[in-house]
């Protein structure tokens, strides 16, 4: 057969579309849940690796990408549940998802965004919040926890007036803040210290606020501020 009458042959050197997709790996289904914002059921330990994650996340076309290597796509299921818990003197009943965090039922559902997220791993202390007396980073446990309890927010502090706790005048009056971020976790876990040592030293401050960052660095006007609260002369030029 002369060359001229063979079917005409495709260039090696020029290979159709899907014969260059045919050697590549799959695309990614693309996420919706981006892991700057994890999924509640996520560990940080995956954090910036989707691939690494146990959890099914969503794709955008509905399907359920297997983000575990090796494992079976996990359906993602919404399981209400009531959760009736006092806060600031309020009895409040919410139905949220079971796996909503205690800060999220706060910001979220009841709109009392005094409390912060910084991290949402439990190391930075904006989110700390008063639990039946006690300080907790409210990031770190799960809203049905704290079903029954009695919670504080930075909200709750001030009387109905409008009149600054004492801890929350010291902050004002000694500057203990800039960007301000960290202050209502700051203000909540001072509080809780001075509860339990009224009379601390200035390394007891410093130790106490141990999990509590501030990413201003302002740390020397914080302790300034304790101290002046702990002096009894916060808020008396008010
Ligand atoms: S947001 Fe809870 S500790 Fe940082
Ligand atoms: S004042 Fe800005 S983070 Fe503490």
């Amino acid at each position: 057969m002369r060359r001229r009458d063979r079917a005409p042959q495709r260039s090696r050197r020029q290979p159709t579309a899907s014969s260059k997709r045919r050697g590549r790996p799959a695309r990614p289904l693309p996420l919706r849940s981006t892991h700057g914002s994890p999924h509640p059921l996520c560990t940080p330990a995956h954090k910036g690796s989707p691939a690494l994650c146990r959890v099914g996340h969503a794709s955008k076309n509905g399907r359920v990408a297997a983000a575990w290597r090796g494992g079976t796509p996990l359906e993602e299921t919404t399981v209400s549940v009531p959760i009736s818990l006092t806060v600031n003197g309020k009895a409040v009943t919410v139905n949220v998802d079971q796996r909503t965090l205690l800060v999220q039922l706060i910001r979220e559902h009841l709109q009392l965004t005094g409390t912060h997220v910084g991290c949402d791993t439990a190391q930075c202390g904006a989110c700390t919040v008063h639990l039946n007396g006690r300080a907790v980073k409210s990031c770190s446990m799960l809203a049905v926890q704290a079903q029954g309890a009695e919670i504080t927010t930075i909200e709750g502090l001030a009387t109905k007036n409008g009149e600054l706790h004492p801890m929350q005048a010291a902050f004002r009056e000694c500057h203990g803040l800039q960007c301000g971020f960290c202050t209502p976790g700051m203000v909540m876990s001072a509080v809780n210290l001075l509860k339990d040592k009224p009379g601390a030293s200035e390394a007891e401050i410093r130790e106490g606020l141990e999990g509590n960052i501030c990413r201003c660095t302002g740390y020397h006007n914080i302790v300034r501020a304790i101290q002046h609260c702990q002096s009894g002369k916060a808020g008396a030029a008010a």
